[in-house]
């Protein structure tokens, strides 16, 4: 029967068979499978596997220094990339939905593309790069045959292929036959810090689609910090690992409220967290009242530019888990 061991030994056996002295790019976003393939690989090829982290400025708060953080603990050859500002530059002003997922998209290619050029010109002469490594699991695979169907149109998901042209690369996935458990079983057997594992999905496109319309840096930060408060008291309240998936998503309009004497005009966030096998559907989950006061508080007392928090009370379908 499959064991993770097992798994990693023959995996990375034929890795190391089919890549030899070759040099292998790939990108790393912080999640579970991009991580763990990542790892498989180095310990393949060690300082071979050339990974980029970019950081478009539209992660948690602080999760790009921790994330890069601790790639460089696992001993990964990886270099950051800050490009917030130029993604903050090509998203302004524009608030649909799918423009901010092709426009990430794009940028994203045109960021790593930089960085697998500069990877390439630190390798001495006649030494190339070959392959693009990737952290596609299995159910990625069959999304990417089944979504030429009129679904396809729905949102532009995802990320397999995303291949930078220039290069000609070829690609390697080590876990393209693996569910999502079983990578985190491998990330397991691997030494995969708990932290990174047992993350909560998160979309590529980040903050940009749970910020409802036209994205700032302002918007970004405030919605960070509110953020940041909801995900620490699901960790503090053990709700974080029964849920699938939590987030914070700033709202498009503002709402009076009174502080002191004074009225206030300011913004709304909602709290999102839904339980889930596969993200197809799902259930909103029901968080104690005291806790979403708590959470609610926080919120409110200290995020400056926040005077209400509402709690989403929909399932999917016909609700979807973003709200973009
Ligand atoms: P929805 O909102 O469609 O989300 O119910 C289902 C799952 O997909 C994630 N999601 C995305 N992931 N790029 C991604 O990489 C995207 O554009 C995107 N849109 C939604 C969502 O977070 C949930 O886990």
């Amino acid at each position: 029967s499959w064991t993770a061991d097992a798994f990693v030994d023959t995996t990375v056996a034929s890795l190391k068979e089919k890549l030899g002295d070759d040099h292998v790019i790939m990108a790393l976003s912080g999640g579970v499978d991009s991580t763990v393939a990542a790892v498989l690989l180095h310990q393949a090829i060690g300082k071979n596997l050339h990974c980029i982290f970019v950081d478009h400025g539209l992660l948690r708060k602080n999760e790009y220094e921790q994330v890069l953080e601790s790639y460089q603990h696992m001993g990964l050859n990886i270099k950051g990339v800050n490009a917030k500002d130029r993604f903050y530059q090509k998203l302004a002003g524009v608030s649909e939905p799918e423009r901010k997922r092709k426009i990430i998209g794009a940028a994203f290619i045109d960021e790593f593309d930089e960085a697998a050029h500069a990877v390439q010109a630190e390798l001495p002469e006649g030494v190339a790069v070959k392959w693009l490594g990737q952290g596609t699991i299995y159910p990625d695979v069959i999304e990417s045959i089944s979504v030429k169907g009129p679904s396809a149109t729905i949102k532009s998901h995802h990320n397999v292929g995303g291949l930078p042209d220039f290069m000609k690369l070829k690609v390697v996935e080590p876990l393209n036959t693996l569910f999502k458990d079983e990578v985190r079983r491998v990330g397991k057997a691997l030494g995969v810090a708990p932290s990174i594992l047992g993350r909560h999905p998160f979309p590529g496109p980040g903050l940009a689609i749970r910020i409802l319309g036209e994205i700032t840096a302002e918007k970004v930060r405030i919605l960070q910090e509110a953020d940041d408060i909801y995900i620490r008291n699901l960790r503090e309240s053990g709700w974080y690992d029964k849920v699938w998936q939590a987030g914070t998503i700033f709202l498009p309009v503002q709402s009076v409220g009174v502080m002191g004497d004074e009225r206030t005009y300011e913004h709304v966030v909602a709290l999102r967290a839904v339980g889930s096998l596969d993200g197809m559907t799902a259930d909103w989950t029901h968080l104690p009242y005291e806790l979403l006061a708590k959470i609610s508080n926080e919120i409110i007392n200290h995020v400056k530019g926040i005077n209400r928090v509402v709690y989403d009370i929909s399932s999917k379908p016909p609700a979807t888990i973003e709200w973009e």
